[in-house]
């Protein structure tokens, strides 16, 4: 392997037993609140007082015990409300406690994990862990965290008394040999007309060809014959200003930004669609928002009827909204949970699923080890990652692939996020190797590994 080039490392689950570490020390007589979201959580209290901790039942938590444990990650509240509620909980919190948020493997799928890693970095001084538990049944429950406060587990599925899994960066994994190039002949790619997710639908019309419908919400503006191409931002400002002057038009800086951002857009999905032909491939574009249920309802139909039912699927849409969690809106994390995770519902439920034989999720780094600014982006990929696992399990048949992709030289990662990592010493992954990852782990990698993680510096952190 090229020591130089962006690296993918699989993850695996590595056994922790109680001896192992300790992440925190809660003594028997601490008190602890446990949030009365879930139906057990009564359950949970009444096990706690029996071992001697000051337990209490708190429809929400005051700043003032030892340790909070918040329960809403085991109801079936909605995505994003569920997500909310246990930041909501967790700010509430003693600064310097611990604070645990319990979720299940199952449906539905959870991304807490992405909060507790991303709370860690954020408030150091705290000690936030999310536990997985198997066996939501009440007695279980309440004996596995009664056991888990005890031995001050940190992250990870809590698997007995003594142990925990926790899903962890395993070794770096050597390309495949032979890629599968009889893959599906009806793509969906959300994300895919822009940014780094064309690259890889790209890529994929070079290995796989086929039809190829690529979903954003961007409208295929056409470019203004009188205009002189241009391809960035700054640019093109200047030559709608200059525009507008010959025109005689008085026009708001407002709305040359809005003009210039639809413009590039146009010429991007062009550029994609037209790249995706010279492949050899079908190319189709869709202006899809897909977190508009009803939309992607409609126009899957419309396109599966046209081209055939959906059997490949990437998911590669998002968007960002950093900000610390504190400070952190509700309308911000629903902004970012609407194209991943309100879109992947709204996809698996336009399409039939079991039909799939390859599905690829664009998840994050941020996802895996966290990131500060990043609560809502980190839950909302590994939200996509554990519906990813969900998937696998359910389509035994089909390749799904979540990518924790580390930051790339290009797409969402503009010139001041680049510098950004370069002070940090994280290298960029170039755009076209990553979408020569993505084709050749899609079409040849393990189908027993669903997760990888891709980006040198952060498969290593
Ligand atoms: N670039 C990186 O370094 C990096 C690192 C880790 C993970 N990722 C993930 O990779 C994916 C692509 O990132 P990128 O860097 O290429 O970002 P980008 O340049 O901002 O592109 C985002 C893409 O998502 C589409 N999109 C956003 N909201 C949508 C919605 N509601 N419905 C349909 N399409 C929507 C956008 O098209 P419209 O604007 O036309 O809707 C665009 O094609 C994202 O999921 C991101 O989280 C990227």
């Amino acid at each position: 392997m090229d020591s130089a080039a962006p690296y993918r490392c699989d993850v695996r689950p590595v056994v922790w037993h109680a001896d192992d570490t300790r992440a925190f020390g809660l003594a028997p007589s601490a008190s602890v609140h446990v949030t009365a979201q879930s139906p057990v959580a009564g359950q949970i209290v009444d096990a706690l007082a029996l071992t001697g901790y000051r337990a209490r039942l708190v429809d929400r938590p005051d700043g003032t015990a030892d340790a909070v444990i918040v329960t809403g990650g085991l109801s079936d509240a909605a995505p994003a409300a569920r997500h909310w509620s246990a930041l909501q909980m967790a700010k509430l919190a003693r600064r310097d406690g611990a604070v645990t948020l319990l979720l299940q493997p199952r449906e539905p799928a959870s991304g807490l994990e992405g909060l507790s890693r991303t709370l860690r970095k954020e408030w150091p001084e705290s000690q936030t862990f999310a536990w997985t538990v198997s066996d939501p049944s009440a007695s279980a429950l309440a004996s596995l965290i009664t056991h888990a406060l005890a031995h001050g587990f940190g992250d990870g599925e809590l698997a007995g008394s003594q142990t925990r899994v926790v899903p962890q960066a395993g070794a770096p994994i050597s390309p495949p040999e032979a890629l599968d190039s009889a893959g599906p002949s009806v793509w969906l790619v959300t994300g895919g007309a822009r940014g780094v997710t064309a690259a890889c639908a790209i890529e994929l019309a070079r290995a796989v060809g086929g039809t190829i419908l690529l979903a954003g919400r961007s409208v295929e503006t056409p470019w203004i014959e009188s205009l002189p191409p241009a391809d960035d931002l700054k640019t093109l400002r200047g030559l709608l200003v200059a525009h507008g002057r010959q025109q005689g038009a008085r026009v708001s800086p407002a709305e040359i930004d809005r003009t210039a951002r639809a413009l590039l857009a146009g010429a991007e999905i062009r550029e994609t669609l037209a790249a995706i032909r010279a492949a050899g491939a079908n190319a189709v574009y869709l202006a899809l928002d897909a977190g508009n249920a009803e939309a992607v309802a409609a126009t899957l139909a419309a396109a599966q009827r046209a081209y055939g039912p959906v059997t490949g699927l990437v998911h590669g849409a998002g968007v960002l909204a950093d900000k610390l969690a504190m400070d952190k809106t509700e309308a911000e994390l629903r902004r970012v949970f609407a194209p991943k995770v309100d879109g992947l519902t709204n996809i698996l439920g336009a399409i039939d699923p079991a039909r799939l034989s390859h599905a690829a999720f664009f998840s994050s780094a941020a996802a895996f080890f966290g990131n500060r600014g990043q609560a809502d982006y980190a839950m909302a990929n590994a939200w996509l990652a554990s519906a990813g696992r969900l998937l696998a399990q359910s389509t035994p048949g089909a390749q799904v692939k979540v990518f924790h992709w580390g930051p790339w030289a290009g797409g969402m990662v503009d010139a001041a996020l680049a510098g950004h990592f370069e002070a940090q010493g994280i290298p960029l992954i170039p755009v076209d190797e990553g979408a020569r990852i993505f084709v050749s782990e899609l079409l040849g990698g393990d189908r027993a590994q669903v997760e990888l993680v891709v980006g040198e510096a952060w498969a290593v952190a």
